[in-house]
């Protein structure tokens, strides 16, 4: 049967990554903020309506982690009651769903990667409504897939990697960076290969962490990225990069200590591996962007 694939977030990392894979299984419809505006739930229910999709994947999201302070009823209408809305239209019309959620409704004070059913606690608005969203999809629609993850990164968009190199672009040969938040950096091609293999391989529903192997820090990433720019860029002034401590380093939203999360779950689905996250980094960015 030819699938019909509504993707929202079409210019976002993992709706840019997601797109072209979705266009094997059929018709492709993928919808950004100029089609429909998330905020508007009579808008959204009506879009979803009328395409009538097979398969609903939901790559958008507010991200915009220090803004949500400041926004709060906006960041809960695009990540908490925008999704519950797809997730209700998904099972009015039997179809699949994938949702991404984030490692930021964790609390952060874990000393091993976080399981997803450890308990959640977000420091912060944007986790506080990714979390609602989480909760609001899976009891609208049990055999949603949502894919938890963390530190996204990709040739699109706005991403740490980015930052740094047009920093570096910038000529700034030193930069602080915190070195005690560690996570996992993940590229948005992972995202979009575990989605497919998803609803391919029709995974039962709930909630799995899904990132690359490893941790490091956001210093451990940055001396990373540094080193990748070096071998690409011989020529260009090398980067040195302090450690600072999170303190040094104050933002609007709390952040969490330690957000590596457990893939296990995931892992034994035997689907699509994970690699680690330096070999991810490298073969994202095979030259600079
Ligand atoms: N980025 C990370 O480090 C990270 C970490 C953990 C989890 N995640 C999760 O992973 C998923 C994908 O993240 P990403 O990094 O790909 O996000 P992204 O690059 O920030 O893209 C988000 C997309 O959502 C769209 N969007 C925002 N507000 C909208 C609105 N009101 N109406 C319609 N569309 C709207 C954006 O469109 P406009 O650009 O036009 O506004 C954009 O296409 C999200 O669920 C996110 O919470 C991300």
């Amino acid at each position: 049967m030819t699938e019909r694939i509504l993707l929202f977030g079409r210019g976002g990392q993992v709706g840019t990554e997601a797109r072209p894979l979705f266009e094997r299984l059929g018709e492709v419809v993928a919808l950004d903020h100029d089609d429909v505006d998330l905020r508007n739930v009579d808008a959204l229910r009506e879009t979803i309506r009328s395409i009538r999709p097979t398969i609903l994947v939901n790559a958008a999201a507010y991200t915009a982690v220090d803004k949500a302070e400041s926004e709060p009823e906006t960041a809960r209408a695009i990540n908490a009651a925008a999704p519950a809305t797809m997730a209700e239209e998904a099972a009015r019309l039997g179809a699949q769903m994938v949702h991404y959620s984030t490692d930021y409704v964790y609390p952060g004070d874990g000393t091993r990667p976080y399981r997803e059913d450890d308990p959640t606690g977000p420091l912060g608005v944007y986790g506080q409504t990714k979390l609602d969203g989480d909760l609001a999809v899976l009891e609208a629609l049990p055999e949603a897939v949502i894919l938890r993850t963390s530190w996204v990164f990709s040739p699109h968009g706005h991403n740490f990697v980015k930052t740094m190199l047009r920093l570096a672009d910038e000529g700034r040969t030193h930069l602080r960076v915190v070195a005690d938040q560690r996570g996992t950096p993940t590229a948005a091609s992972l995202l979009a290969d575990g989605a497919l293999a998803a609803v391919e391989h029709c995974i039962p529903g709930g909630v799995y962490h899904l990132t690359n192997a490893g941790e490091t820090t956001w210093y451990g990433f940055a001396e990373a990225i540094f080193a990748a720019r070096a071998r690409l860029l011989p020529e260009a002034p090398p980067v040195t990069v302090e450690p600072i401590a999170t303190a040094d380093y104050p933002t609007l939203a709390r952040r969490p200590a330690y957000s590596v999360l457990d893939g296990a779950k995931w892992d034994a689905l035997g689907r699509v591996v994970r690699a680690s996250w330096r070999d991810a980094l490298l073969q994202t960015f095979p030259t600079l962007p």
